[in-house]
């Protein structure tokens, strides 16, 4: 894109998308904020408190439609509640708009696939807001993982915990796409699946609707049994009625070694060998965080995109699986269950 503005577009400028605007506008000085749609009129306003100048308001239901169609803008970001995304998404992208994304990528597996198909023929910068990413302790991870470090992968333990109520959408069934599971729970099955480079294969576990003794409506913990394209099996557990916080522990282990992390560090055992720490680190002008990866693919300052919709798709296979088995109660196997959208696992492979 030659052009010296970037006219941009936000969809949904609620907490995060206020957050990822202003990391994108100071990292990529060139975009202006042209627009903002959002049902929530004081959303916007406090977006323009934000940016110091003013956007045009659109808080229609549809308001999306007018300031993709209207206004002339050459990128829009997405920030609205998970079940949108999708509508949001292919909107954008069937007019030929970019769009910077944020998790959840789409709900659904095969509405993932199609949004990054329209992408992909149309030739646009589509990205997801995994800023984890960008992070040099779980990059690290996947450095080691791909050179071999410790073999191949065999098993895992992937946990995190957060204290989540599901306030407002988050706990509305019509919104959230599956509670918690969808909502922090999405980074970690991505940091699953993005580290170890692999595809989900099968899962079969239980999630429950409690938070403090309260019955909510939408899933708030899980536990699963989680199979790789490799064989590799391990658990996944998601929590969100935990007590004021957030914790996560993250373990690999292969053939020839294991990764953990102890706090921030990063540790490496070999078999019969005391844990070493590794250091961390990513690559000389790395982007900082997705808002800067989309940016610089803006303005032609790189080609690379780290968070392409490949591993939303991913991800939104995994969440499909493990979201069935809870319901089901039964093992479920991600081939069969992606079959349903008419598509086999190779369209997962790069
Ligand atoms: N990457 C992260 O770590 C991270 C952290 C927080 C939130 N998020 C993601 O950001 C997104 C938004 O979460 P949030 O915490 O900012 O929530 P939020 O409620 O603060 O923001 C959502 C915004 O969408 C607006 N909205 C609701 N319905 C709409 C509609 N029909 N059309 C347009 N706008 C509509 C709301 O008024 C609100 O301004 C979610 O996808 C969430 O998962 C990601």
């Amino acid at each position: 894109m030659s052009k010296n503005k970037i006219r941009f577009g936000v969809i949904g400028p609620g907490g995060a998308g206020r957050s990822r605007v202003m990391r994108l506008v100071q990292s990529t000085p060139s975009v202006e904020v042209v627009a903002a749609a959002d049902t929530n009129d004081a959303c916007i306003t406090q977006l323009e408190a934000s940016l110091g100048y003013g956007v045009e308001h659109l808080t229609a239901r549809s308001g999306y439609k007018k300031l993709i169609d209207q206004l002339d803008v050459d990128a829009v970001g997405v920030f609205s509640p998970h079940t949108l995304h999708y509508e949001h998404a292919k909107y954008a992208l069937e007019a030929g708009k970019h769009v910077l994304i944020e998790k959840p990528m789409v709900c659904g597996v095969g509405n993932a696939l199609e949004t990054a198909r329209i992408a992909a023929e149309k030739d646009l910068v589509y990205l997801i807001h995994y800023q984890r990413h960008f992070a040099a302790k779980y990059y690290t991870v996947r450095q080691l993982i791909k050179r071999g470090t410790i073999g191949e992968v065999k098993s895992f333990f992937v946990y995190m915990a957060q204290d989540w109520s599901g306030r407002a959408w988050r706990g509305d069934p019509r919104y959230s796409g599956g509670g918690q599971l969808n909502d922090s729970g999405s980074h970690y099955q991505d940091i699953l699946l993005w580290m170890t480079d692999l595809l989900p294969k099968s899962a079969e576990g239980s999630a429950d609707y409690y938070y403090q003794g309260e019955k909510k409506r939408v899933p708030i913990n899980g536990s699963f049994n989680v199979e790789l394209s490799n064989g590799a099996a391990g658990r996944l557990i998601i929590l969100g009625d935990y007590i004021h916080g957030f914790h996560e522990d993250i373990r690999i282990m292969g053939d020839k070694g294991t990764l953990f992390y102890q706090g921030e560090k990063l540790m490496l055992v070999k078999p019969g060998k005391p844990a070493v720490e590794i250091p961390l680190s990513v690559p000389k002008n790395y982007p900082e965080c997705p808002a800067d990866n989309f940016g610089r693919l803006l303005t032609g300052r790189t080609k690379n995109n780290y968070v392409p919709p490949i591993f939303g798709a991913r991800v939104a296979l995994l969440t499909d699986t493990i979201l069935e088995a809870a319901a089901t109660g039964k093992k479920i196997d991600c081939a069969k269950l992606l079959k349903k959208s008419g598509y086999d696992m190779s369209v997962l492979s790069t």
